[in-house]
């Protein structure tokens, strides 16, 4: 961090004076720091701009999920949603972040029951009734970034995937409410997973959420499985998203040899997961992307 004068202009771009504007927030960060904690470096904090235009992004890639919800059923082909959400986002004029991103070949992640994440869409892959998916979208919109995914459950399904679902979204939920600036990542990851075991379910390890914005995966890494009080400290201007991929049975999980995407849980039974990019505000954060 560099050292800036009280009267020079704040690193923030608000052109306000270091003192009346960051001092006292920096201040508050090195605090943290020489206690041994995670904090955040300045180029992961949004400026009011730069979250504005997260929003707007995010408004896009809720219309596409949406648009997905309103045509989702069985008999279409994981290939024909890929097509949906190519064509949505770009009439919108937006871009399909995933599409080519470190070679992913698709606009969308489609991930069927025992299919954690990072499901390839395909035409010869058709919806069933009695299957959950999930719809993981991300946009980019003038540079910015957002991301978001939904479940949908395929006609009638059983009560235990019903379950699944329910259950994964109150973890989301639960997360949204723990996050508050000043208090850790690892203090919403506990919340979280602790509502994941009290049903029974697990939490994938190796696989979290993400700083996002600017960039589609910046840090912090955000880990569902982490303690109270470990972890990167929140403040204000923070945005990651929150998508703890919860499993039926075992944590494990591996990823397909062949096409180097597709992630499975290593029992075979389903897992599930919700995303949302929030950012940190003074007294708690707000939901940029549902
Ligand atoms: N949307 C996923 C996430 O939440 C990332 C997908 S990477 C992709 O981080 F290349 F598969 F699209
Ligand atoms: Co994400």
């Amino acid at each position: 961090m560099i050292k800036l004068g009280r009267n020079d202009l704040c690193w923030c771009g608000s052109g306000k004076k270091y003192k009346k504007c960051h001092e006292a927030f920096d201040e508050k960060i090195i605090q943290f720091a020489r206690q041994g904690h995670i904090v955040p470096s300045h180029d992961i904090i949004k400026t009011p701009e730069q979250i504005e235009g997260i929003r707007e992004s995010g408004k896009i890639n809720i219309a596409v999920l949406d648009y997905v919800a309103e045509r989702i059923k069985p008999g279409v082909s994981t290939e024909e949603i890929d097509q949906w959400v190519y064509e949505k986002t770009t009439q919108m004029g937006a871009i399909p972040a995933p599409l080519n991103y470190c070679g992913f070949p698709k606009s969308v992640c489609t991930s069927i029951d025992e299919v954690v994440c990072h499901g390839i869409p395909d035409k010869n892959r058709i919806l069933q009734e009695g299957e959950i998916i999930n719809i993981d979208v991300s946009t980019i919109y003038k540079g910015y970034y957002s991301d978001s995914s939904r479940m949908f459950c395929i006609g009638e399904v059983s009560e235990e995937k019903r379950k699944l679902v329910e259950v994964t979204k109150e973890c989301v939920e639960i997360g949204i409410k723990h996050v508050k600036p000043w208090t850790f990542l690892g203090d919403m990851s506990e919340e979280i997973n602790k509502h994941a075991m009290k049903n029974g379910y697990t939490i994938v390890r190796e696989i979290g959420g993400h700083g996002v914005g600017l960039e589609f995966h910046e840090d912090p890494f955000v880990c569902y499985v982490a303690p109270k009080g470990t972890e990167m400290l929140m403040v204000p201007g923070m945005v990651f998203t929150i998508e703890p991929m919860v499993n039926m049975g075992q944590p494990d999980v591996y990823t397909d040899e062949e096409d180097g995407w597709t992630v499975y849980t290593e029992d075979g039974l389903p897992s599930a997961q919700w995303e949302v990019t929030v950012v940190v505000t003074e007294d708690g954060c707000e939901v940029l992307v549902y």
